[in-house]
């Protein structure tokens, strides 16, 4: 195993922040990532993904351990669906696309998304109508305090929006190492009613898509609305969307009649933090380097020398703002070290 020294994590996180790891090692087996976690007490270890749902505004003064274990398998197969595997370290979307190739339905909506699929059960990642949570059957992790393997089923991860056991619970004491995926082999459940992905197979002329249509109408989606973090640097949606109560939603569409919104319960009304941004004003703001983005003021980017301090102070301007005038707090989806 190689530890390197004061290592740039620019390469490594999506926002294309220049902060040093005191200490850098890529780990690419578990007998590794056991040594290293034994060796260590786990609040010296900083363990990184595909870095893509973080801010970093200073450097590690710490072990950063870029998870790097590689290997899709499947593991049931049956007549109607699939068990497919896959390591921590794979790259999220390249497995989108490996399913789509084996006409294994259920990811496909979820195209495009940055980050590796060791993060994707963390904050239950979801776009276009389908979360993590719908198609992951179950996963495994490494207890940093006893080095157990543990398989947690999906009723296990206790799934919320952008949320999961191992944000609260268990924050910080498992390190994922792999996520196991129930797909469909024939009649897929399509999830086209979402109103961007029927505009765009309308547009082209598609009346019965496959999965591959619907996954090339996501990525064109997602094309035109979101920076690419190789040309931009950006994290995804910086914030999520709140959930307000039945009383504020109601004030808040008296002043405002056409504001975006979807029911979750019967007292309960996600509104989208994207319009709040916008209507507040921020739309395209850009202070120096660091902006909200010109299509979807959702997400906050570097436009090349940001540093994340700035990043931060903006995401705090923008979640002052948007309190004054509607009163919501809006809170932050990236995690800020
Ligand atoms: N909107 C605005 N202005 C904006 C952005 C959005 O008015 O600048 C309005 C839109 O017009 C629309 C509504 O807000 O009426 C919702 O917008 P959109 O469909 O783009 O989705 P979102 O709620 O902004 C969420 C996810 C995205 C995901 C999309 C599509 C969160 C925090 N974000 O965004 O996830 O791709 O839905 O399903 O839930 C991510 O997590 O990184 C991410 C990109």
């Amino acid at each position: 195993m190689n530890i390197h020294e004061n290592v740039s994590l620019k390469p490594y996180n999506t926002f294309g922040l220049d902060v040093q790891a005191k200490y850098f090692i890529e780990i690419k087996n578990l007998n590794d990532l056991k040594e290293i976690v034994k060796a260590n007490k786990s609040d010296k270890l900083f363990i990184l993904g595909g870095g893509s749902n973080m801010l970093l505004t200073q450097d590690i003064n710490k072990i950063v351990v870029k998870l790097d274990l590689q290997g899709i398998s499947v593991v049931e197969d049956s007549d109607n669906y699939v068990l497919v595997e896959a390591q921590a370290g794979e790259n999220w979307h390249e497995f989108v696309l490996w399913c789509i190739e084996h006409n294994y339905g259920g990811v496909e909506n979820l195209s495009l998304i940055p980050g590796n699929v060791g993060t994707t059960p963390i904050q239950n990642i979801g776009a276009y109508g389908v979360e993590i949570k719908d198609v992951m059957h179950s996963c495994k992790a490494l207890n940093v305090k006893t080095l157990e393997i543990v398989e947690f089923t999906n009723a296990q991860c206790e799934f919320g929006y952008r949320e999961s056991i191992f944000k609260n619970e268990l924050k910080d004491q498992y390190i994922l190492i792999s996520t196991t995926y129930r797909l469909t082999k024939e009649n897929h459940s399509l999830k086209i009613e979402y109103g961007a992905i029927k505009g765009e197979l309308e547009a082209n002329n598609i009346t019965s898509p496959t999965i591959k249509d619907i996954s090339d109408a996501v990525i064109a989606i997602r094309e035109s609305k979101l920076p690419n973090p190789k040309e931009i640097g950006n994290s995804g949606s910086f914030f999520k969307n709140p959930i307000v109560d039945k009383e504020t939603f109601l004030r808040l569409q008296n002043g405002y009649p056409s504001m975006p919104h979807y029911i979750v319960s019967e007292n309960e009304v996600k509104i989208p933090a994207g319009w709040l941004i916008e209507t507040s004003g921020f739309k395209g703001y850009r202070l120096g380097d660091a902006g909200v983005h010109t299509q979807q003021a959702l997400v906050l980017v570097n436009y090349g020398k940001a540093e994340g301090i700035q990043i931060k102070k903006l995401s705090e301007t923008i979640q002052r703002e948007v309190f004054n005038l509607f009163g919501i707090k809006i809170d932050a989806e990236v995690n800020i070290f």
